[in-house]
């Protein structure tokens, strides 16, 4: 890169001298089209429930949905993304209910799709954890997430979600060449334009706890993700995970969590022309929520925040903060 000039001809503060020419020379901007409100759905009749972890963010039963998509719709996000805390009594060693049409993810798109049509995206998790009694993603023998049976099963429940009318599948379990799998069958079963958002950088990463809490599989998870989920200390790896993906019929990729792996975003950014989308994960959430609720940082931390996403190459941003965003953006 070449920098021409010198001081004192050149002074890089004379554009940032007044808001009017910093607005004329930035860079990145945030619109609500670049967000997908995550929404976490209980069992229940008028229920908002808090999530203790996560102030401000609460799980709703799906007679309170229509309000929540309403809002999201009138502030132009284009994508919310539904995940079930599933009752406890309906989790099995097989995550069954994840093949159960009546479960509650099925119904909310249901619902959704039948009232707002394609005024907004659905995307869904393609995963067991929120269904299984040990709180993984797939199914265990001796300790191990089976891989090849896991994928079975995946791609039942990605026909299923696509059959109720989700438009983005998400695949988040991490199994190995699932995305080739569920492609083939979408498109077997007639679902050809269903879209795949992999998951193809998901790291074993402590910053998703709260989530965990939020679905209920917290407390139940045994051990931890390691072999399945990627080591943070890898990234060669992401590109060959993302690679693979691309090959077998990904849409989209997603880099998860977000800020502590914006070299990641752009180095996918930099290798393919893909759009990838950032996952700004619950502990994420967690940790700003809760560090402006104590004051000990404003609010403006938020924007500050999402913006680095933009700035290091994200075409689009999973986050809780989503459906306030008339009130960041501003
Ligand atoms: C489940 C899934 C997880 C998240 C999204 N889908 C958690 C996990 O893998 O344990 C985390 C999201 C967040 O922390 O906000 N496959």
């Amino acid at each position: 890169m070449i920098i021409t000039g010198k001081f004192p001809n050149l002074r890089l503060r004379r554009s940032r001298r007044n808001n009017w020419s910093r607005r004329l020379v930035e860079e990145n901007n945030l619109s609500p089209s670049d967000f997908i409100l995550p929404i976490f759905l209980i069992d229940g009749k008028n229920k908002k429930q808090p999530i203790k972890t996560m102030p401000d963010v609460f799980r709703y039963s799906l007679d309170k949905l229509y309000p929540l998509i309403d809002k999201a719709i009138k502030n132009k996000i284009p994508m919310v993304a539904l995940f079930p805390s599933t009752d406890k009594r309906k989790k099995n060693i097989l995550g069954s209910e994840a093949l159960n049409e009546d479960n509650l993810v099925c119904k909310a798109i249901q619902l959704i799709k039948k009232r707002y049509k394609n005024q907004i995206g659905i995307m869904c998790d393609v995963a067991l954890d929120p269904y299984t009694s040990h709180g993984h993603d797939g199914i265990i023998k001796s300790g191990y997430v089976l891989n090849d049976e896991t994928v079975e099963i995946l791609i039942n429940q990605s026909i299923l979600q696509a059959q109720m009318g989700c438009d983005v599948l998400a695949p988040s379990d991490m199994m190995d060449g699932r995305i080739g799998e569920i492609r083939k069958s979408l498109d077997r079963h007639g679902f050809k334009m269903t879209q795949i958002l992999s998951y193809a950088i998901k790291y074993a990463s402590t910053f998703y706890g709260p989530f965990r809490d939020a679905v209920g599989s917290k407390k139940i998870l045994k051990g931890n993700k390691k072999d399945y989920q990627m080591d943070f200390r890898n990234s060669e790896e992401a590109l060959r995970e993302v690679a693979l993906d691309i090959k077998e019929g990904a849409d989209m990729v997603m880099v998860k969590p977000g800020l502590p792996y914006l070299d990641i975003i752009k180095l996918v950014k930099q290798n393919f022309k893909i759009p990838v989308i950032a996952y700004q994960v619950s502990g994420e959430y967690s940790l700003l929520a809760n560090g402006i609720t104590k004051g000990y940082v404003d609010k403006k931390i938020i924007l500050e925040s999402l913006l680095a996403f933009k700035r290091s190459g994200a075409n689009a941003i999973v986050s809780y903060y989503a459906d306030r965003l008339d009130k960041i953006l501003d």
